[in-house]
């Protein structure tokens, strides 16, 4: 059995998966490896999400945060606790089972991405997705001009995937920058919101890619900054999270202006995404 990338947008049924692996990340973020029963394999895209489901209690979708290349087995969820379904997730323990359907949305466009230079920008909770086209990249390095990964968090506290980072910072290949908002020692990086860190951002304008996940507010001034280095607006793509339901084009939850974020994004161009009024 294959949930793939391909077949978003048919299958509402979700599949029994077991919980492999739970690691802590924070105090409010822990991530999940999942491994779909009887072989399956879920095949997906960088920024494809899943539609978590427990019986008895609801469903949620989440962003795949493990690479689309090495997912063979299992594959990673992030989750933060929010409310009932995740403070739920987060009470289970490995050997349990969990309801797993999709991948569901379009994911990064990684043919438009490639032979480009990349800017990364991720804001909180939008590195689980990023890290997985930040690890897509890196498994493919010699297809990618220059890699640059800005990072920002609230507190030092509050950074994801700490392990990644200094992997990622220890690449010589690609360039990485973090910034809190709020510093506690010993923290010795960045201070400030991530708009900062753009001055650290030397790319081939005409022929670079954005790709920007983080919360709404982030949304407006990191394109900014980037439309200021000279990137294209249909080469900046965003992540658009809207509250959303069967993740399949049918119920109109995520629907604005007749665009369906979980079909036609959550990856939008900002050319497209500024068209919707309400999104940005
Ligand atoms: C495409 C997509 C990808 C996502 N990826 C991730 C991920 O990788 N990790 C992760 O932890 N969460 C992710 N989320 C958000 C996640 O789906 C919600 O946090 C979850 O549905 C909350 O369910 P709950 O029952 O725990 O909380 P609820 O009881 O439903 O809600 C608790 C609080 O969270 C708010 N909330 C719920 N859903 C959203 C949402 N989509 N956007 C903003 N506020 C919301 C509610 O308004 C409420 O205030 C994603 C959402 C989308 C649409
Ligand atoms: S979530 Fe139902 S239409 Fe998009």
């Amino acid at each position: 059995m294959s949930l793939s990338a391909g077949g978003y947008g048919q299958n509402m049924l979700p599949v029994a998966a077991t919980i492999t692996g739970i690691d802590r990340l924070t105090d409010k973020d822990c991530v999940f490896s999942i491994r779909l029963s009887k072989g399956g394999i879920l095949r997906f895209r960088a920024s494809q999400f899943v539609i978590l489901s427990l019986f008895g209690i609801g469903e949620a979708p989440i962003s795949i945060s493990s690479s689309p290349l090495d997912s063979e087995k299992s594959f990673e969820l992030c989750i933060r606790v929010v409310g009932n379904l995740t403070r739920a997730v987060h009470r289970l323990s490995v050997g349990d089972k969990v309801g797993i359907r999709g991948p569901y949305g379009n994911g990064f466009p990684m043919e438009r991405i490639e032979g480009r230079d990349v800017v990364i920008v991720a804001g909180g909770l939008g590195l689980a997705p990023l890290r997985s086209l930040i690890r897509h990249v890196i498994h493919e390095r010699d297809r990618y001009g220059r890699v640059i990964v800005l990072i920002g968090a609230k507190r030092p506290q509050d950074i994801l995937f700490k392990e990644d980072i200094l992997l990622w910072e220890a690449n010589p290949s690609i360039e990485v920058h973090l910034t809190v908002d709020v510093a506690v020692p010993p923290w010795d990086k960045h201070v400030g919101v991530i708009t900062k860190l753009f001055r650290y951002v030397d790319v081939d304008s005409l022929n670079a890619v954005a790709a920007v996940v983080g919360p709404p507010i982030m949304y407006r001034f990191v394109v900014s900054e980037i439309l200021n280095k000279g990137l294209f607006e249909g080469n900046i793509y965003l992540s658009l999270e809207r509250r959303m339901r069967c993740g399949i084009g049918k119920c109109g939850h995520c629907q604005i202006n007749g665009i369906y974020l979980c079909q036609d994004g959550p990856v939008l161009s900002y050319m497209e995404a500024r068209k919707l009024k309400e999104a940005l």
